[in-house]
């Protein structure tokens, strides 16, 4: 039998109130990350990609945002309806999560080391020698050179990329078996943004982390991801390995993310080619296929409600014309 996942996320619909209405951003969305396996979730901006991850911690903006239905089992055990005083242990200790901008998670008006410290205390028991330790052997696993230092600043006399390896080190204070990353480059320039997925990269092999990377960036997750989900609408299109996807992309939103990527070499007028149109917002999805009004394919029944198929790759959200 195949052994739990460390999360299984099933049916979940994620909803805001708006005008009175709950309208979903994320909507049935199922998947599995099991010890050490690394998911990449991938979508273009409005998918509902924070929506999805902040549900998964129940940390959805109260009382606007909320979870409608569904499940989420962090090993075996439900987020969706645990008493506070559980899931106060696993956000932040079991589950780690790294914010797209560091300050969403770093106290401007306290130095590292006591943010450091009081991370690592919530949900260790240590006394303060030990604790001090404890946070500059996590600054110095997260590569910041002279911890002794960089403890005593205050996050804004930090550079951003630092300040991301803080935000890192705060996540894996209570020392988490799974890693919740939503974004945590798109702020970085890029030399930083290269450093800080080969950090995640390193740590999760050391550690043995189950790790959920969130990014509108497809490129990221070639050498990052064991497994991708492909995003839109609300929706997961298209989930299999990240291997199939660059090999054998098959949903048509797929493959237009792809085709939309910088290649980097060959001559420039070739190098990208962006998708026409955009996002719908929420309560404005099509009731058929919601990539119908951009799909290059799209056709008369692609109009209609579709389901999932299971493909030799993955399930993938049926597309009534394009062959999957
Ligand atoms: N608090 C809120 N109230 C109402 N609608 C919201 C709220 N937060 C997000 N939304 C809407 O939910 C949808 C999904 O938003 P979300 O932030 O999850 O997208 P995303 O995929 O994370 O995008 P990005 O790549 O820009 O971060 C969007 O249409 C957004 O406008
Ligand atoms: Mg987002």
């Amino acid at each position: 039998m195949d052994k739990i996942p460390l999360l299984s996320v099933e049916n979940l619909t994620v909803g805001f109130t708006v005008n009175g209405h709950v309208l979903h951003a994320a909507e049935a969305i199922s998947f599995k990350i099991h010890a050490g396996e690394s998911l990449g979730i991938v979508g273009e901006s409005g998918c509902g990609k924070t929506a999805l991850a902040m549900a998964l911690l129940r940390l959805l903006p109260h009382p606007k945002g909320k979870i409608v239905g569904g499940h989420i089992f962090y090993q075996g055990e439900d987020i969706v309806p645990m008493p506070l005083e559980r899931l106060y242990q696993i956000r932040g200790g079991e589950i780690g999560f790294i914010f797209q901008e560091p300050m969403t998670a770093l106290n401007p008006v306290m130095t590292i080391h006591k943010q450091v410290i009081e991370a690592i205390k919530l949900h260790r028991k240590l006394n303060k020698s030990e604790a001090l330790l404890a946070a500059i052997q996590l600054l110095e696993e997260v590569g910041i050179e002279d911890p002794e230092t960089r403890l005593k600043a205050y996050p804004h006399e930090l550079s951003g990329g630092l300040r991301q390896r803080v935000g890192i080190a705060l996540a894996l204070a209570g020392n988490p078996t799974l890693l919740i990353a939503d974004e945590p480059t798109t702020s970085l320039d890029a030399s930083h943004k290269a450093q800080i997925l080969s950090l995640l990269k390193t740590l999760q092999k050391k550690r043995g982390l189950g790790l959920l990377f969130i990014t509108h960036e497809l490129g990221l997750m070639r050498t990052l991801c064991d497994r991708i989900a492909i995003m839109y609408a609300g929706q997961i299109v298209e989930t299999g390995t990240t291997h199939n996807f660059f090999e054998h992309p098959k949903h048509p939103y797929t493959r237009a993310l792809l085709a939309a990527l910088p290649i980097l070499t060959g001559p420039k007028k070739d190098r990208l080619s962006s998708i026409m149109g955009h996002v719908p917002g929420l309560g404005e999805w099509p009731k058929g296929c919601r990539f119908v009004d951009r799909c290059p394919h799209a056709q008369p029944p692609c109009h209609k409600p579709q389901s999932y198929i299971k493909t030799d790759t993955g399930p993938v959200l049926c597309c009534r014309v394009h062959e999957l």
